[in-house]
């Protein structure tokens, strides 16, 4: 699929009309810092997706001096085409496709997916668990429509829960509260696990076929979900009566802590080359590997699950990387409709064809 032509009408820094055509295979957006790259690349995702990564609210997105904005893209897939259109318009946002009103979000990624990194993607590896939680999350939400409403319920339940926790130990409230949200608690983080056991797996197939092409060498990655509730994955069928059990077993502890102990809120994945651990044994460039190969894989699992390519927007993740890295990606992408921005466009090889765009001060130029 492909997204062929772009409006955007007082968003963010392009302020009044703006209309950009695009190419199938590699659009370079460059420029200088601070012109709107990162903002094009926004707005293509958010129509895409209804939601932006760095937008709390939409009223940050609409240009300082206008009352709202207008976005608009054509785009086509498999010789059709759609229209999607988004406006906010003193805070009321509106979504059309093909002319009606309202479409959920399944409908607008069937018609138009976008997948987006951004480079602390690539400190995924290196960091603590929870920002590799959240890259599970966001990827599985792409996926599966309800999976949000299952994260949001959990948390609430889990925030809940915390407030029992000290309303017993300080206004002396009934323990035996707690199994009033603790059937919840299980029924939500129950579904969580799976779907993120169920897409790591998928994850771990296509990483290690990805990650070998990257490294060239006989380098065997492994991803492997590490369950507080599940410490052995053959359990699987028995997830919800361990995880009940667990959460009894950690009430006194709950209690002293003020902190529910056991659950997916504290869940991890393990990344390993040739059984060893990434984070403590793999070198820089191994590591940005893989966080490449995670990258590139969810690419090939979009393709599997809704039968076509996402549009792809790299913001500023190439000028991570080295040159050789950055090639082979450039190579593995050059069919896909890819957005990549930067503010040098030497390092991409004469012999890959690509479209470029500078923009200088909300303009394209
Ligand atoms: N709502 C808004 N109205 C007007 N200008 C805005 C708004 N939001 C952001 N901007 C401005 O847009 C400009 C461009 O931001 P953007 O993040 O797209 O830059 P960039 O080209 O990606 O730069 P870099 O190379 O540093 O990443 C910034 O100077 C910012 O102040
Ligand atoms: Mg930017």
């Amino acid at each position: 699929m492909k997204i062929e032509t772009l409006r955007l009408v007082n968003y963010r820094n392009y302020l009044g009309e703006h209309d950009f055509q695009f190419q199938q295979g590699i659009n370079v957006v460059h420029g200088r810092n601070a012109q709107g790259k990162t903002n094009l690349l926004e707005a293509i995702f958010l129509l895409s997706r209804g939601y932006a990564h760095r937008l709390k609210s939409l009223k940050d997105a609409v240009h300082f001096e206008s009352p709202g904005f207008y976005l608009r893209a054509t785009t086509q897939l498999m010789d059709i085409h759609h229209q999607i259109v988004l406006k906010y318009v003193k805070g009321k946002k509106t979504v059309q496709l093909d002319g009606k009103d309202g479409p959920g979000r399944e409908a607008l990624l069937k018609v138009f997916p976008t997948v987006l990194f951004v480079p602390d993607d690539l400190k995924m590896i290196k960091e603590g668990p929870s920002r590799r939680r959240a890259f599970l999350d966001t990827e599985i939400a792409a996926f599966r429509p309800g999976y949000a409403a299952v994260l949001r319920e959990y948390r609430n339940i889990l925030s809940q829960r915390g407030a029992l926790l000290r309303d017993i130990r300080y206004k002396g409230t009934d323990p035996h509260m707690l199994s009033l949200w603790d059937g919840q608690l299980v029924q939500a983080g129950t579904r969580i696990i799976r779907h993120r056991m169920d897409y790591l797996q998928k994850l771990n197939l296509k990483a290690r076929e990805l990650h070998s092409v990257l490294s060239d060498d006989n380098e065997k990655l492994t991803l492997h979900y590490i369950s507080n509730v599940l410490q052995d994955k053959r359990d699987l069928s028995r997830l919800e009566a361990t995880y009940t059990q667990r959460l009894n077993e950690g009430k006194g502890r709950d209690l002293e802590r003020l902190t529910t102990g056991i659950g997916p809120h504290l869940d991890d994945f393990s990344i390993t080359i040739n059984d060893r651990d990434t984070r403590l044994y793999g070198s820089q460039g191994q590591q940005r590997t893989v966080a490449i190969a995670l990258i590139l894989s969810e690419i090939e699992i979009f393709k599997d699950i809704y039968g076509t390519e996402p549009v792809v927007l790299l913001d500023d993740v190439l000028s991570e990387l080295d040159i050789r890295r950055q090639q082979s990606i450039l190579s593995l992408l050059r069919n896909t409709q890819t957005f990549i921005t930067c503010t040098d466009s030497s390092f991409i090889p004469e012999e890959i064809p690509v479209h470029t765009i500078e923009i200088e001060g909300g303009k394209q130029i």
